[in-house]
């Protein structure tokens, strides 16, 4: 464990950032399938930037991790981006201050030169949160967030007692329950931290330039968190029973992230007490569900050791600073948490049909009014 692991949250954060050195760029490949699904939508984006004047274009990259899935996208970009225009280019990678950078500055200039092999193309790493502004008055031309937006600014209750997850377990389980009420309260939080995300961008963006937020969340027939927190839940339950982790730490732990439906995304944008509405028109929008890799290498060829084992740290890439962060600070701490994991990775190897994942998101493509 770093120092880094053990910190708290930066403002308008609730998780310090993924699992670093290197654990999350290896076990995010479901995260670029969901990507990837809007490419296209991408290089629409960037063939209808306004490039007239000089200075750099700026493209900009919220909750970009360790970097592998935002240089790819990047990288996409500058395909279409550059044979329209001569000016430089800036491509910023931006993350919590608290989030590890360091494999993203290695890959961003590997060789003493630009990973996007090009010497008119300069980029930049930015430390905040997404909900505040970080970058110049209209410097950005493209902004993207990608699997990152659905990360709450904020603890909005103190206590959720039923379940480690805002949206619940998945209902056949009965492993758990959260209120109405609570339920309710998340949503709330989940329409304003897209609208306080818009404000700024909106800030940030050039007149006629380009939003593209994206984030796993729900469909009608698939939720983005069924399976992989039932197992986390079930697996922090086993301690919980044992006494090694007390009643009221459970009750405080949750994960700070909500899975939003295409509606709760495009609310702010539709609904003008927001704040929202007159900063954007709405291009594009949807909701779909992408194909998960290890459920495809698994169906492929059956083999469960493999399976169990991307399947864990796939979630544990994104779920470990915050569980590490709820249990009591002592010198057993990091012991337990790599038993919790191994404890939910013999559970998932015991009964893979009561944990089936599938990954759904939800993404809209905005333009900036001018
Ligand atoms: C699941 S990762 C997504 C990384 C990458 N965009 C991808 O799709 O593979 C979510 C990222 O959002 C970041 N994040 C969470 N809350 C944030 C906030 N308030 N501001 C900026 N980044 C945040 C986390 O630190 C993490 O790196």
């Amino acid at each position: 464990m770093t120092e880094r692991d053990s910190q708290a949250p930066a403002s308008h954060a609730t998780t310090t950032g993924m699992t670093g050195g290197g654990f999350y760029n290896a076990n995010s490949a479901p995260q670029w399938q969901a990507i990837e699904a809007v490419i296209p939508w991408l290089e629409e984006a960037a063939a209808g930037l306004p490039l007239e004047g000089d200075g750099p274009v700026g493209l900009a990259d919220f909750g970009c991790s360790e970097g592998r899935n935002s240089i790819a996208v990047m990288t996409h970009v500058l395909k279409t981006l550059l044979p329209r225009t001569d000016r430089p280019v800036q491509t910023i990678h931006s993350d919590l201050p608290t989030n590890d950078f360091s494999k993203l500055f290695l890959s961003l200039r590997p060789d003493g030169a630009s990973a996007f092999q090009s010497n008119r193309i300069f980029s930049a790493a930015v430390g905040g949160s997404m909900f505040d502004q970080l970058l110049p008055p209209a410097s950005v031309h493209l902004a993207t967030t990608f699997n990152a937006i659905g990360f709450l600014s904020e603890r909005p209750v103190d206590v959720l007692p039923g379940y480690i997850l805002p949206n619940g377990p998945v209902p056949i389980r009965e492993n758990g329950f959260v209120s109405v009420e609570d339920r309710q309260t998340f949503s709330e939080l989940a329409k304003q931290d897209v609208a306080r995300f818009l404000k700024k961008r909106a800030l940030e963006l050039v007149p006629g330039g380009k939003l593209l937020l994206q984030v796993f969340g729900t469909t009608d027939t698939a939720r983005t968190c069924d399976g992989i927190y039932d197992l986390l839940n079930d697996a922090v339950l086993d301690f919980v029973e044992t006494g090694e982790i007390s009643r009221q730490t459970y009750d405080r732990y949750y994960q700070p992230v909500y899975m939003r439906s295409l509606d709760e995304l495009t609310a702010p944008l539709l609904e003008s007490h927001y704040g929202a509405a007159d900063l954007y028109s709405l291009d594009r929008k949807m909701a779909y569900e992408i194909a998960v890799p290890f459920n495809q290498a698994f169906e492929a060829d059956g083999n469960l050791d493999r399976y169990v084992k991307d399947y864990v740290n796939f979630f544990r890439a994104f779920s470990e600073a915050v569980l590490r962060n709820a249990l009591p600070d002592g010198s057993d701490r990091e012991d337990l948490v790599n038993r919790i994991y191994a404890r939910a990775e013999s559970l998932l190897k015991a009964a893979p049909e009561r944990y089936p994942f599938r990954y759904a998101a939800v993404a809209m493509l905005l333009t900036r009014a001018a």
